[in-house]
């Protein structure tokens, strides 16, 4: 495991980032409601079900403290996503996901969340994310949740953030006994990291993607202790390359059914458009979104970098 030096965090207050940042999604406190409703950067909010985005995404404003990891610096409100049985995903217009309850936040600069992956999909780059439980509105660890990931068109993902139990056909015993660890995954869906989503703490996480090389790295911490490297530089290579493997920064909760055995198998591994949901509603909440370039190095808490996985 990589080791760094933690550099003294007085002499850098005031300093927000030493190396680019590609795309802020840290909420402002002027971002409301209405912005969310309208799909204002930096979101794309149109992925959830039937009623206004802002139902289902809270911004929390002062009344909830978001990841502490870039205070000073940054002023940031946290926000809770959340999903119920209202919260099927009609692409389109047509063949609604009734396999899924899913709300994602998708990142996106100048109205358009294309136009992020030709700078942030590209050399190396690192995603930020710090997740939260809802204790209010827990998520049902007999169920698989996918909660942050980059979606090139060809619906796979580059990489994954993970809870509760992989969905299997059939049902198998749930939930797993590792169903409430936060599970980081490769293309292949092979397991990088994963760690107890102990309550009331900050899971902050960065993943490294080498879009070239195809490798991931991963790195993890808790609240205000700064960022370290969890894994070594990872495969990756079941990724496509160059445009192909572009695609969009997701991070919500996106819950995948349990199957059901009176469906027939088409439908049974149709788990976009069948299968059990018990329509609960439940949450997480999240803060902390950003993209960066490791040009100056990944950034491991405010006003500090250490050296990219290598
Ligand atoms: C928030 O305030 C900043 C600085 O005044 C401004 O640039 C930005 O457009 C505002 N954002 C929203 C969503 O109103
Ligand atoms: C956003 O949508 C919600 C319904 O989910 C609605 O109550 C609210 O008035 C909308 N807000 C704005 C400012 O459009
Ligand atoms: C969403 O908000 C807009 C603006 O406030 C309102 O006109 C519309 O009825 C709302 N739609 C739903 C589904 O809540
Ligand atoms: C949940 O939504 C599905 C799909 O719209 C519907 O068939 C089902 O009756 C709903 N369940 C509950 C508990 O409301
Ligand atoms: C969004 O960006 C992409 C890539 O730069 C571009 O092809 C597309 O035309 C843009 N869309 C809009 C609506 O501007
Ligand atoms: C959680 O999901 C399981 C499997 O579908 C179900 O049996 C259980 O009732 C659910 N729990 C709640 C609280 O909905
Ligand atoms: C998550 O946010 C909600 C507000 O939507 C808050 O009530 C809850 O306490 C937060 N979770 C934790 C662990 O603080
Ligand atoms: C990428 O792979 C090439 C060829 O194997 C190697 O020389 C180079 O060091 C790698 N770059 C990184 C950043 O791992
Ligand atoms: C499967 O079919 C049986 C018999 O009709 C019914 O009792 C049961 O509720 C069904 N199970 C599900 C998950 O729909």
């Amino acid at each position: 495991m990589l080791r760094t030096k933690v550099i003294s965090f007085a002499s850098f207050v005031g300093l927000v980032s030493a190396t680019p940042l590609i795309y802020d999604g840290r909420a402002p406190f002027n971002y409301t409601s209405e912005d969310l409703n309208n799909s204002l950067d930096p979101y794309l909010s149109a992925v959830k079900g039937s009623n206004n985005a802002s139902f289902y995404t809270q911004f929390l404003g002062h009344s909830h403290a978001p990841t502490p990891l870039w205070m000073p610096g940054i002023q940031e409100q946290a926000m809770t996503i959340s999903i119920d049985n209202s919260s099927v995903f009609v692409p389109g217009g047509s063949q609604p996901q009734y396999g899924f309850r899913r709300t994602d936040l998708i990142a996106q600069k100048d109205s358009n969340h294309t136009a992020l992956d030709a700078i942030a999909d590209v050399g190396t780059t690192v995603f930020h994310v710090s997740i939260q439980e809802d204790s209010a509105k827990p998520l049902n660890m007999s169920h698989e949740y996918q909660i942050v990931w980059i979606e090139p068109n060809d619906g796979s993902h580059i990489f994954e953030i993970q809870l509760g139990s992989p969905f299997t056909i059939p049902t198998g015993t749930v939930p797993v006994s590792d169903a409430r660890s936060l599970k980081v995954r490769n293309h292949a869906l092979t397991l990088l990291f994963e760690t107890p989503f102990t309550s009331n703490d900050w899971h902050n996480f960065a993943i490294q993607v080498d879009w070239t090389n195809r490798t991931l790295g991963v790195f993890y911490s808790t609240n205000a202790t700064p960022l370290a490297a969890v894994t070594g530089l990872e495969d990756n290579s079941a990724a496509q390359l160059g445009v192909a493997a572009q695609g969009d920064y997701h991070f919500g909760v996106l819950k995948l059914p349990l199957v059901n055995l009176n469906d027939t198998a088409a439908q049974q591994s149709d788990v976009v458009h069948f299968g059990i949901q018990e329509g609960d509603a439940e949450a997480l909440n999240y803060s902390g979104v950003f993209i960066e370039s490791i040009t100056g190095g990944v950034s491991s808490a405010s006003g500090t970098t250490i050296a990219p996985i290598s």
